[in-house]
């Protein structure tokens, strides 16, 4: 068997694969189970502030989009800080894994003071998990970005653990984006999250959620920015996140440049005993390829690795007219 150690934010894993911050884990119980079954660490459910919530609530009460509203308040349930607190010492007491906390932040309020709560509760480390929705058409997006950059700055100023920020999916230029990250002290970024999307029921004629799970077909968008930005932006870890629902999933993204792979959906779908079978394939792969340490496969197949880079770059789908008609 392969060894599959391997370092995400400082932390040594016993493997890459890590289970995302959910309601997989919101209690010891269930952090314990995906432990026994071969989580190399677990990120915690996001904390949400009172303060966070109200100013939602404030942002919302300017617009017309009540789903991302619902989003904050389901995120927000049951998860009074104290709680959350408590989470963090039972599993840290409990368990082995790392444990990664993970406080959901849309401005730069009062909450950054829990920052320091959730390290002296003994977390490993930080993860951001940003949501700023831009509605204000008069704003550019560097005044949006700078939100993100002025938060992180801020925790990073108020604890020494290390952080991680979780970004979304639509950034005009992710790698500028976890570059300055970078500068700012951040040691990891999760590329990506996957937010509360909007859908409609068309027969009701009434607003709905749009399915909250991932599929497979999402792996590639991930993939292509783990490749880009594990190559450009070399200094920081980056954690794949979004689409990873098998073994394949895993190597593809380490193969790919990633430090650590993160697994939500999947493990929903089929429950925690999933990831013994991912390990288990996994270390089979290794295996057949003659590979001893997971270490030797990452990078192998980044943006930076390859030849032709421009595999990473296309975007359009040109020669595939061309080859269809
Ligand atoms: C039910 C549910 C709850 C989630 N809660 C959180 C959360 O509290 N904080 C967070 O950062 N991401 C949250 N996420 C996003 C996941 O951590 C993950 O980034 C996303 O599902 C994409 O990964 P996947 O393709 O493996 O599912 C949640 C996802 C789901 C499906």
């Amino acid at each position: 068997m392969a060894d599959l150690h391997s370092v995400y934010l400082g932390l040594r894993l016993r493997n890459p694969l890590i289970i995302s911050s959910s309601g997989l884990t919101d209690q010891v119980s269930k952090i314990k189970k995906l432990e026994e079954c071969g989580a190399g660490a677990v990120v915690l459910k996001s904390l949400f502030e009172e303060q966070i919530l109200h100013e939602a609530g404030k942002m919302m009460d300017q617009t017309d989009y009540p789903g991302a509203e619902d989003y904050l308040k389901v995120y927000a349930r049951n998860h009074s800080v104290s709680e959350y607190l408590r989470l963090i010492e039972d599993a840290k007491k409990e368990t082995r894994i790392p444990v990664i906390a993970s406080i959901n932040c849309v401005s730069t309020s009062e909450w950054i003071d829990f920052a320091r709560n959730i390290e002296q509760a003994g977390a490993d480390a930080l993860e951001l998990n940003i949501f700023y929705l831009p509605l204000q058409t008069g704003k550019s997006s560097a005044d949006y970005e700078a939100i993100y950059l002025d938060l992180a700055s801020r925790v990073k100023e108020t604890i020494s653990i290390p952080l991680a920020v979780k970004l979304g999916q639509h950034f005009t230029h992710p790698a500028g984006m976890v570059e300055k990250l970078y500068h700012r002290g951040i040691k990891g970024v999760v590329l990506f999250n996957r937010f509360y999307e909007p859908d409609i029921d068309l027969e009701h004629m009434h607003f709905k959620a749009a399915d909250v799970f991932s599929t497979p077909s999402e792996l590639s968008h991930t993939l292509r920015w783990v490749g880009i930005i594990s190559s450009l932006v070399e200094k920081i870890d980056v954690a794949a996140s979004t689409g990873v629902h098998t073994s394949e999933g895993v190597l593809k993204m380490i193969l790919a440049g990633a430090k650590a792979v993160m697994m939500c959906s999947a493990i929903y779908k089929n429950g925690p005993e999933y990831i013994r079978k991912v390990i288990s394939e996994v270390n089979q792969w290794l295996d057949k390829n003659n590979i001893k340490r997971i270490e030797e496969l990452r990078g192998r197949l980044s943006y930076g690795s390859l030849e032709n880079p421009a595999a990473y770059e296309r975007a359009q789908f040109m020669k595939y007219f061309s080859a269809l008609h």
